[in-house]
């Protein structure tokens, strides 16, 4: 068996620390065969104070609305879980990191009912940098996904489930290999959606505008993070449905996502967006975005918890 290559990494599986090499399933269980699993995605900051974990709360009642939706009874209260977390970004560290809870049906019995099914909740803190590399300050290049977003007919979109994000995969894989960085979703009816794991965020004639629900979207945390910075900071910002042209026309565009963080997109579908560089106002947001984020703007201290 190869080694990992995340030596020293201690994960918590099912109320225990353990190394991950420990943290082990077998290879036909339930979650892994059918993408039945539930996460979330949150990162910690090291910051003057210490390192603070980024809206904790909200990505944990987001954790336990996904498992109300698939009716998973998870064993622990959310509360338990908040401090598990917090006390598996301490035993790593604690330093800045991208942490992942995740839930499964950790069960090998082939048959695809979880009636009975063991559920066992992992969570793992991995060290992570820019999501898109140097694309976060230069900006990338995406393109339309031939592939339509996943709409709340099919499978429920607000939830974080692992096999919503086949439908991720596929439309990312589909721009990467065209040479683009990231795909950009349009819902079923052609409006747009989001990225493959970012919200979406136009600016335009003065306003930021950005997909609302009708568009089947994940309703991201950072979303909201930044529809509340640029209100606090006088911007005018819209939820409405918006056309894929608009892409094209719009003076900014940018994604924003706990990994993505704020990231500019600065070409769609080979077509420039404003001068082909981050434009002013996402420029702001991401520096804004970053005092939020380490503790440096008081006005929202109250969305950092602290590794005590
Ligand atoms: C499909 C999708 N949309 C949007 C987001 C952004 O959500 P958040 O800001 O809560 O990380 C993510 C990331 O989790 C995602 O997977």
């Amino acid at each position: 068996m190869a080694s990992s290559d995340k030596p020293g990494l201690v994960v918590w599986l099912d109320g225990k620390f353990v190394g991950y090499d420990e943290a082990r399933v077998p290879i036909l269980t339930h979650s892994l065969q059918y993408g039945s699993g539930i996460f979330e995605g949150l990162r910690a900051y090291k910051n003057h104070d210490g390192v603070a974990i980024f809206r904790l709360k909200d990505h944990v009642k987001r954790f336990f609305r996904t498992a109300k939706i698939y009716n998973m009874e998870l064993g622990l209260t959310p509360a338990q879980l908040e401090k598990a977390i917090v006390e598996t970004v301490k035993r790593n560290g604690p330093t800045s990191c991208y942490i992942r809870p995740f839930a499964f049906y950790n069960s090998d019995q082939i048959g695809l009912s979880t009636h009975g099914n063991k559920v066992s909740v992992f969570i793992g803190a991995v060290p992570m940098g820019a999501y898109f590399g140097k694309g976060k300050d230069s900006g990338i290049r995406c393109k339309t996904s031939s592939w339509r977003r996943i709409n709340s007919e099919i499978l429920p979109v607000e939830a974080k489930a692992s096999g919503n994000y086949i439908n991720s995969l596929i439309a990312h894989n589909e721009a990467a290999v065209s040479g683009f960085d990231e795909a950009i979703m349009l819902s079923a009816d052609g409006k747009i959606a989001e990225g493959s794991t970012e919200n979406i965020f136009l600016y335009m004639d003065d306003y930021l505008l950005t997909p609302d629900y009708s568009a089947d979207i994940l309703i991201g945390i950072t979303r909201d993070t930044v529809i509340k910075i640029a209100r606090k900071e006088g911007i005018e910002v819209l939820e409405e449905e918006l056309h894929k042209e608009e892409l094209y026309i719009a003076d900014e565009v940018f994604f924003t996502g706990t990994a993505a963080e704020i990231t500019p997109v600065v070409n769609v579908d080979g077509i420039k967006v404003g001068d082909g560089k981050p434009g002013k106002i996402t420029k702001a947001l991401a520096k804004k975005y970053t005092e939020v984020v380490s503790g440096k703007d008081k006005r929202f201290r109250e969305w950092l918890t602290y590794v005590r």
